[in-house]
C-alpha cells in the first residue's frame, strides 16, 4: 500500500524537468477530470473552467488507495480549489494536496501548462 503512494511526489513548477504531453484540451471534460498515465503513474487532470485553471494530482486516493480522484467532483472551499473523492467524499486541495476534511496524507500535485491547445503535465526525473 505504502509503495503505491511512494511514487507520487508533489512537483513545483520550478522543479519540472520534463513536460509530458498528456492530451488535447478538448479531450478533457469542462469542470471535470480525466486520468492520464505517465510511466507507472496515474495522474488525475482537471479542467477547472470556471476558474480558467488546470490542476493535476495523483489519481490514487490515500483513504482506501482507490484510483478514483479523476472522477471526483471539483469545487471551491473558501477560495481553495478542491476535489472530492467519489468514494467517501474526502476532499483535497488542488493547490497543495492537503486533506481539507481530515488528517489523511496529502495528495501529490503536479504543474499543468497549456500550449497550442495541448495539455502538458510537469514531472521531475
Ligand atoms: S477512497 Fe477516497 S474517500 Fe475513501
Amino acid at each position: 500500500m505504502e509503495e503505491l503512494l511512494d511514487i507520487y511526489k508533489t512537483i513545483s513548477k520550478k522543479e519540472v524537468t520534463i513536460w509530458f504531453e498528456a492530451a488535447k484540451v478538448s479531450d478533457f471534460p469542462k469542470n471535470g477530470g480525466a486520468c492520464i498515465k505517465y510511466k507507472d503513474k496515474q495522474i488525475a487532470v482537471f479542467n477547472f473552467e470556471r476558474k480558467n485553471t488546470w490542476y493535476a494530482c495523483q489519481n490514487v486516493c490515500p483513504h482506501k488507495m482507490e484510483m478514483v480522484l479523476s472522477r471526483g467532483m471539483i469545487g471551491d472551499q473558501n477560495g481553495i480549489p478542491k476535489v472530492a473523492c467519489p468514494m467517501h467524499k474526502k476532499t483535497f486541495s488542488l493547490d497543495n494536496g492537503k486533506n481539507l476534511d481530515g488528517d489523511l496524507s496529502p495528495i501529490a500535485t503536479y504543474p499543468v501548462k497549456i500550449e497550442n491547445s495541448i495539455v502538458y503535465i510537469g514531472f521531475a526525473e
